[in-house]
């Protein structure tokens, strides 16, 4: 199928950037960069990355200058993992059909790879050549993945997570730190994407914000929706770890069905913030619909 060829070759092209950046396990400290290592290069869908190529695409931008914001974004993903997998987070020993890197090093090593992811997916934003030759954008991106990653992001979503334990949110709390802990991200890749056009006018980047939402939210409904209906085998990480760990998620608070529902109506929603956008939104429609109807 086009789509999925087409999905594989940003995959590959992620996959190919993000070795470019990060430094060999034979540059010291080799144990460090292998770890950061380890933690990118273990099979994840790469979902982030795959968003900024897609709407670049939208907006026809040349694939080389998405190569920094793709990298950047999917660097921050893999940081966020290795840290959510700690002991002193969600304490799980399977990421991605492998040991998660605490296990598979140590505790420190981890925390110190995932420092270090983070820092270097503001070096490559800072650095790379082909990102869209404007300072000024170049800046708004940094400010834009620095946003979604800090307190007021990703890591402020973790910290109403952990907070959240064994405690029983409201359907707008826990909306609340899903947008943060893993739309912010999502939200931000597709920002990347839209930034690295010079053509992209305020309507545009303000329904793409929307579908950015829609799929945020809903990406991460159908993680919970796996931990209760997935496999372990094929999600490479251990089914049922909500549930164990007594973790505020849609099914527990609306029911499998109910969350299957907000699922697909976030995906409606999505492919309507795409109306006005020709067939070279296609990929980010297929995206919309992989999100709601994945197994892993
Ligand atoms: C898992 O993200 C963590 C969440 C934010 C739900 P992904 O499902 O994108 O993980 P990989 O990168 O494909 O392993
Ligand atoms: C993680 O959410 C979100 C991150 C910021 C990493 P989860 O804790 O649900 O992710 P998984 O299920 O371990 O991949
Ligand atoms: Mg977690
Ligand atoms: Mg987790
Ligand atoms: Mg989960």
């Amino acid at each position: 199928m086009a789509v999925k060829k087409q999905i594989a070759d940003y995959q590959q092209r992620a996959d190919a950037i993000l070795n470019r950046w990060l430094p060999s396990q034979a540059t010291l400290p080799g144990r460090l960069h292998e770890a950061m290592r380890y933690s990118t290069f273990n099979g994840g869908k790469r979902i982030r990355p795959v968003l900024v190529y897609a709407t670049g695409e939208t907006l026809n931008v040349p694939r080389e200058a998405l190569d920094g914001p793709a990298c950047a974004v999917e660097l921050i993903h893999a940081y966020s993992l290795v840290h959510d997998d700690l002991p002193a987070m969600d304490d799980d020993d399977l990421r991605r059909g492998k040991p998660t890197c605490h296990r598979a090093f140590d505790e420190a090593t981890a925390i110190l790879a995932g420092d270090a992811l983070q820092a270097l997916a503001f070096y490559v934003l800072a650095h790379d050549h082909t990102i869209i030759d404007d300072p000024t954008r170049r800046i708004r991106m940094i400010e834009i993945l620095a946003q979604a990653s800090g307190s007021r992001g990703m890591a402020g979503g973790q910290a109403i997570d952990l907070g959240a334990v064994g405690k029983e949110l409201t359907l707008a709390e826990l909306e609340d730190m899903h947008i943060h802990k893993t739309g912010a991200l999502i939200r931000a890749s597709v920002k990347l994407g839209a930034l690295s056009s010079s053509g992209c006018d305020h309507d545009q980047m303000e329904r793409l914000d929307h579908y950015a939402k829609c799929i945020g939210l809903a990406f991460q409904i159908q993680d919970d929706i796996l931990d209760v209906e997935g496999e372990t085998e094929i999600l490479g990480k251990a089914q049922g770890a909500d549930l164990a760990r007594n973790k505020p998620t849609y099914p527990a608070l609306i029911g499998l069905a109910g969350a299957k529902q907000m699922a697909r109506e976030l995906h409606e929603q999505a492919l309507d913030s795409l109306a006005s956008f020709g067939k070279s939104a296609d990929l980010l429609r297929w995206i919309s619909t992989y999100i709601v109807t994945r197994n892993n």
